[in-house]
């Protein structure tokens, strides 16, 4: 039921209670009520926009990445290099056998461990350079750049520089 439905109800209604009655019984009174309910529900929203940028900046800095590159906490898979994949990734190399590109897929382990076509390794430890994930991340070749640019999900540079340091550091894979 819709507020306006509601309250016009509850304005037809012989038994409104004692303190509603003066508010809902002319429609000036409902219209100043809705204008309240709108009034509310953009704070609602603006709280919500609060909450979600703060939660953004504090996964930003949780990157794994120390801005002064002192003794940086090893790369988590779980927590820094497989939100990226997630994000950035799935859409063509998922779970989705319909959706998946190149038939790399880099939700699983064996996938993203697995020989690739052309007999290359997306994922080769502790050897970024040798990686065609790596490669592909951070090639210049439009042709050649993961994700595309028709993804429209581009990775940022601190990203790229997770997943480069994630194989640098042995390319742990943890489910949890
Ligand atoms: C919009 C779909 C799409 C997204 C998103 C995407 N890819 Fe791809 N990817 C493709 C397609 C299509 C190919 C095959 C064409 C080619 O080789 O460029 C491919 C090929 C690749 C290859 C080479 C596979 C091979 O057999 O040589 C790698 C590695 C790769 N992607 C990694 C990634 C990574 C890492 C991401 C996320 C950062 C990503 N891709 C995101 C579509 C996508």
């Amino acid at each position: 039921m819709t507020l306006r439905s509601q309250t016009t109800d509850l304005a037809t209604n012989r038994q409104l209670s004692g303190w509603q009655a003066p508010f809902l019984g002319t429609s000036t009174a409902r219209k100043r009520l809705k204008g309240e309910f709108m009034a509310l529900r953009h704070w609602f929203i603006l709280g919500f926009w609060i909450v979600g940028s703060t939660a953004a900046v504090r996964g930003e800095s949780d990157s794994g990445a120390t801005p002064n590159g002192i003794a940086p906490r090893p790369v988590s898979f779980v927590r820094d290099v497989r939100p990226i994949l997630a994000e950035h990734c799935f859409t063509c190399h998922g779970p989705d056998d319909a959706k998946r590109k190149a038939g790399l897929r880099l939700d699983t382990k064996e996938g993203a461990f697995a020989r690739l076509d052309g007999s290359d390794l997306a994922v080769v430890p502790k050897k970024p350079d040798e990686s065609e994930l790596i490669l592909r991340i951070e090639s210049d070749d439009a042709n050649l750049l993961m994700p595309p640019r028709k993804a429209h999900k581009p990775l940022s540079a601190d990203q790229i520089a997770v997943l480069r340091r994630w194989i640098e550091e042995g390319a742990a894979w943890s489910s949890h």
